[in-house]
């Protein structure tokens, strides 16, 4: 699919939309997919590298099942399983089952899916293996031509020998190729840099898709709509009248099972460096001349520039402990966790500080907070404004904050003062409240896979992450990760279900953010 010259054609059609507000707006998957011309023109192969894995049965065959469910994609799509072990299509159908979420009316559509399905066995480090598999797409009806979509859910160990081969041996003479990686993307700056390096001599940036699946979700794209959409928002998205940012993540639920992987990483790298940075650059970000992809990410890049490295002052690291969970089972800590060394001092929680020093944040504090095994599943980005100067209602009047709910249940509120209904004069706290269930009761969500793994197939690479955006990264969080792991920094513990340790209130306070406790919100479904 030659997505920009169809997205051209569209445009010259009867709604001339250019690319670049299609991209915002979504129309461009519209577009492109509602033309059923268009949509039967290429032959597709969507090749699935350790189709074996979890990442692939819990994320990737469900994801490409709706897609083809909602005839999202162009007709003519074969899928193609390439893994170790020895499967069928039939087993991989089994294994996933569980998160395809296909209904009873649904199971004859499923089976046509299943049968644009193949699957291959073959080893990672073998050139003999990807030369079956090239012979295999090329078999496969008008495959020889087709457009190939390469997605590599696979431990980053074998990236460097799976991107070799599909170079050389796997790669489309006649339509294009796109690589689709996963994270991590390296441990540090200096591997990520060698994992660049290494693929920047195999592909070009434009057929390298970075996923960081923060970038699809609907609240996360909603940041530019809502900042460059509104004129409100504009004036007081600065310095001058914003106290503080505050970007948070929060689940649950501790490692369960994962701690091998989670162990090697730690929260920092695993959410806060990429998805929580992500949403700062979103955030503190200035307009883009255009929508276009490398506009936005321009500009993104340029907010991570104006970041310095953080050092310890600024951070807390907490590890969860245990603790028995009333009449259930018993809460483990994260020592419990059989995966993990007994010693470990990985960071199950961190809170850090980051100054954008331009001339828009110089001075701002944006808080980053994530962890596991919290007292609540939570993703936000919060906006808490200065004090209104000048008071005139004896100090009852509490900050502004503007909160844009990420999950679960999507909603953007703004708390304010108002005065309190009736006789009184006296302020009292509500909000404005664009609460999403209610405001747009039919519309279904896609899953942020949906939305990235179509913008693949578009050529959209605005919600994936450019390499200079990683560079970036990686440049503000390596300092602080070598220290922790060279001085074997000990986290403070906290419990299972809780907020978090406390020092991370106090290093909020200390940075300015001001938590009243009186605020209290008032479902109105529940009235
Ligand atoms: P709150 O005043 O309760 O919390 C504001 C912030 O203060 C949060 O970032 C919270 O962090 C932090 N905080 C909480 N306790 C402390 C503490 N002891 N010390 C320091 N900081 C603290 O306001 P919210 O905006 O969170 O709203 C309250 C509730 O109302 C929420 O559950 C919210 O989802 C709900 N609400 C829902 C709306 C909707 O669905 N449309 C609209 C408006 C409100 P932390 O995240 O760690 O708790
Ligand atoms: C992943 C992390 O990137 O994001 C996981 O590796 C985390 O540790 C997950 O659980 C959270 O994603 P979501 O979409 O459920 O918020």
């Amino acid at each position: 699919m030659g997505s920009r010259a169809s997205a051209e054609k569209m445009s010259a059609a009867a709604t001339p939309v250019p690319l670049s507000r299609s991209e915002v707006f979504g129309q461009l998957r519209r577009e492109l997919f509602e033309d059923e011309e268009f949509r039967q023109s290429d032959t597709h192969i969507f090749i699935i590298l350790g189709a074996s894995g979890d990442l692939a049965k819990k994320k990737i065959y469900p994801t490409l099942w709706w897609l083809f469910r909602d005839r999202l994609l162009p007709e003519d799509t074969h899928f193609v399983g390439f893994a170790r072990s020895n499967l069928t299509v039939d087993d991989i159908r089994v294994h996933c089952l569980p998160y395809l979420k296909a209904s009873e009316a649904e199971q004859e559509k499923l089976s046509r899916f299943f049968q644009r399905n193949s699957y291959l066995s073959g080893r990672y480090g073998e050139e003999e293996s990807f030369r079956r598999l090239d012979a295999h797409l090329g078999a496969l009806p008008r495959g020889a031509a087709a457009n190939r979509l390469f997605y590599l859910a696979l431990p980053p160990s074998v990236y460097q020998d799976v991107t070799r081969n599909i170079r050389h041996t796997c790669m489309s003479s006649k339509g294009w190729n796109r690589v689709i990686v996963e994270k991590p993307f390296g441990k540090d700056l200096e591997s990520s840099d060698r994992l660049s390096q290494h693929l920047s001599t195999l592909f070009t940036e434009d057929q390298i898709y970075r996923i960081d699946h923060y970038l699809g979700k609907e609240m996360v794209q909603n940041l530019m709509v809502l900042r460059f959409g509104n004129r409100i928002f504009g004036p007081i998205w600065t310095r001058d009248s914003v106290a503080c940012v505050v970007l948070t993540f929060k689940e649950p639920f501790g490692t369960q099972g994962r701690g091998g992987y989670f162990n090697e990483f730690g929260i920092i790298r695993d959410v806060m460096q990429n998805h929580l940075l992500q949403m700062l650059s979103l955030v503190a970000m200035e307009k883009p001349a255009s929508t276009s992809s490398d506009d936005v990410r321009d500009e993104k890049v340029k907010v991570l520039k104006s970041v310095q490295p953080l050092s310890l002052d600024n951070v807390v690291l907490g590890q969860y402990v245990g603790e028995p969970n009333g009449e259930g089972e018993a809460r483990l800590g994260y020592l419990d966790d059989e995966t993990v060394p007994p010693d470990s001092s990985t960071p199950t929680f961190a809170a850090a500080v980051l100054y954008v020093q331009n001339e828009r944040w110089d001075g701002v504090p944006f808080v980053l907070r994530c962890g596991k095994a919290l007292n609540e599943r939570k993703a936000e980005v919060r906006l808490q404004f200065r004090d209104v100067p000048g008071d005139i209602f004896s100090s009852h009047c509490k900050r502004n904050e503007l909160v844009v709910r990420v999950q679960p249940d999507e909603a953007v509120y703004a708390k304010m003062m108002t005065k309190k209904p009736g006789m009184s004069m006296q302020p009292e706290e509500a909000e404005l409240d664009l609460t999403y269930h209610s405001r747009y009761k039919d519309v279904k969500l896609p899953d942020a896979y949906e939305r990235l793994i179509l913008d693949v197939f578009c050529g959209s690479q605005m919600h994936f992450v450019r390499s200079d955006e990683l560079r970036e990264a990686w440049r503000i969080f390596t300092p602080l990760l070598h220290q922790i792991e060279a001085e074997k920094t000990q986290p403070l513990p906290y419990t299972y279900g809780s907020r978090g340790p406390v020092e991370a209130d106090e290093l909020l306070k200390k940075v300015g953010f001001r938590y009243e406790g009186t605020y209290k919100w008032v479902n109105p479904h529940r009235l």
